[in-house]
């Protein structure tokens, strides 16, 4: 049988992400038999915790969305999962993993495979994979691949410090930095629809397509995680990882294959073709932005500045907006237009490519108006596309009308989906890349988004807060499409 078969080791095990993503996801790939009997998972955090505790956060983590006659299988998998409380900076927390590891592949036959998942805080990410590799946990039979959760450093110097010190533990192709939206069924979904239709992929350039819009929106404040978003901010929070992941995969060549080398070295070629922004350019064509009180789905909300753990005078912006250009063959003159915000009207990812008008409308004589031709990706929380094109009211009439032509999946994705970890953890075991971001893209990114951060922090008046709780957020980023032309499609299901 060619399921995987490893140990994971959960590094922050009694942590947030482990309980609301990391559990649940190896549980649904148990249960769907993608992973068989073969495997162990080792949770080790600071705390004192036994395996027989352990395993209860284990199960009330899974059950919540478990029905009771699967309430069996739980147990059974939990009787996989084992705990070691450890100090990251002890070399003898390393030797007890070791051995526990060791002892773990015997038992369950499993052979040498360790994936070592860091789901904590990244000041100990060097420190944990020198150590392992020091404390020779990473020397076996087998494969060792690090998987590790944004942020991935604070700026490019920072991320660079980072990467240094795991690189001398890990090869970059054992390395497995996580973007969770490239696990998002509709994000793989862009490749699809691109290169596997006839009917875009030729129209899929400037001489067609007029701009690219990507929103993604929430409804969701900073919650409890005020401390990280105070010096993160919505530009290293969205903008430097999943957003600009989107423009390249909806900008990229097709690839010669689909292999991950050949798929991320187009995504480089669009990252390295981003116009570098002066800073005139950060200021006319970026807006930021930050949310004061307001109503979101029908409750009050307080604004960001009176949130847990936030500076009352808070500059940290929760709003980005932006214009992008990618200065190549394909895309001259041709804006990508980014947004987005915490606290704002809807939950909502989606793309709209909208195609240029034609050289005349016809129908214009007529007092009639051709509508744009709008392919529009629906990414979260419905998943589909919708194409948007003109066509003749049905009946005794000459009138045009606008006609949509919908595809979605029943299914509905709420936020932070846990199948994109499920599908992202698998990856992993499996040795798939793809949907992994390479230091090349996180560099190229860091450093588009440095120079925005550098012009934002040398300017302190911003007016915070600029946009009410539960609009579409400020004013002004409706500007940098007015003077181009165009104007934001909205992000409404069939109100465009
Ligand atoms: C995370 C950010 O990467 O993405 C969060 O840190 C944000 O601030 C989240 O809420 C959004 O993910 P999703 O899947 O809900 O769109």
């Amino acid at each position: 049988n060619n399921k995987p078969k490893n140990i994971v080791v959960i590094f922050g095990a009694t942590g947030d992400l482990a309980k609301r993503k990391l559990y649940p996801s190896i549980y649904n790939l148990f249960k769907k038999n993608k992973i068989g009997e073969e495997f162990a998972v080792v949770g080790v955090a600071r705390s004192e915790l036994t395996n027989e505790a352990f395993r209860e956060n284990v199960i009330s983590s899974v059950t919540k969305n478990v029905a009771l006659e699967d309430r069996k299988n739980v147990e059974k998998f939990s009787e996989h999962f084992f705990y070691l409380p450890f100090d990251v900076t002890k070399p003898t927390s390393y030797e007890q993993l070791n051995h526990l590891l060791t002892d773990l592949e015997g038992r369950f036959e499993i052979p040498g495979n360790r994936l070592f998942y860091l789901a904590m805080a990244p000041e100990f990410f060097g420190t944990i994979a020198q150590n392992l590799k020091a404390e020779g946990v990473t020397n076996t039979d087998g494969w060792t691949r690090l998987v590790i959760e944004k942020p991935f450093g604070h700026d490019l110097p920072s991320a660079q410090k980072l990467n240094d010190e795991i690189r001398e533990a890990f090869a970059e192709e054992d390395i497995y930095r996580i973007d969770h939206y490239l696990g998002k069924s509709m994000v793989q979904n862009i490749e699809v629809i691109r290169f596997a239709n006839a009917i875009f992929e030729p129209l899929w350039n400037s001489r067609y397509i007029s701009n690219i819009q990507v929103t993604s929106s929430e409804t969701l404040g900073v919650e409890d995680r005020g401390k990280y978003y105070e010096k993160s901010g919505a530009l290293r929070d969205m903008v430097q990882n999943h957003m600009l992941q989107m423009v390249a995969l909806l900008a990229m060549e097709p690839p010669i294959s689909l292999t991950d080398e050949e798929i991320r070295s187009e995504k480089i070629k669009v990252l390295r073709a981003m116009r570098p922004l002066t800073e005139e350019d950060v200021n006319n064509t970026f807006v930021r932005g930050q949310y004061g009180p307001g109503v979101v789905k029908e409750s009050e909300v307080k604004g960001y500045r009176e949130e847990n753990n936030v500076d009352e005078n808070s500059n940290t912006e929760t709003f980005v907006s932006g214009k992008i250009f990618i200065d190549n063959f394909r895309w001259a003159g041709v804006p990508f237009f980014i947004r987005t915000g915490k606290r704002m009207a809807l939950k909502s990812t989606k793309i709209v490519v909208q195609f240029k008008d034609l050289p005349m409308n016809l129908y214009a004589k007529k007092g009639q108006k051709n509508y744009p031709n709008l392919l529009v990706i629906n990414i979260q929380p419905d998943e589909g596309i919708t194409l948007i094109m003109n066509g003749k009211k049905i009946g005794p009439t000459s009138e045009t009308t606008r006609v949509s032509l919908d595809y979605s999946n029943d299914h509905v994705n709420d936020v932070n989906t846990p199948e994109a970890y499920e599908r992202l953890v698998f990856d992993c075991m499996l040795g798939d890349a793809t949907n992994f971001t390479h230091w090349d893209e996180v560099s190229l990114s860091w450093s588009y988004v440095d120079a925005i951060s550098k012009v934002w922090e040398s300017n302190k008046e911003k007016n915070f807060p600029n946009y009410e709780a539960g609009s579409m957020g400020p004013k002004d980023s409706d500007r940098i499409l007015d003077e181009e032309g165009f104007h934001w499609w909205p992000i409404v299901k069939n109100e465009y």
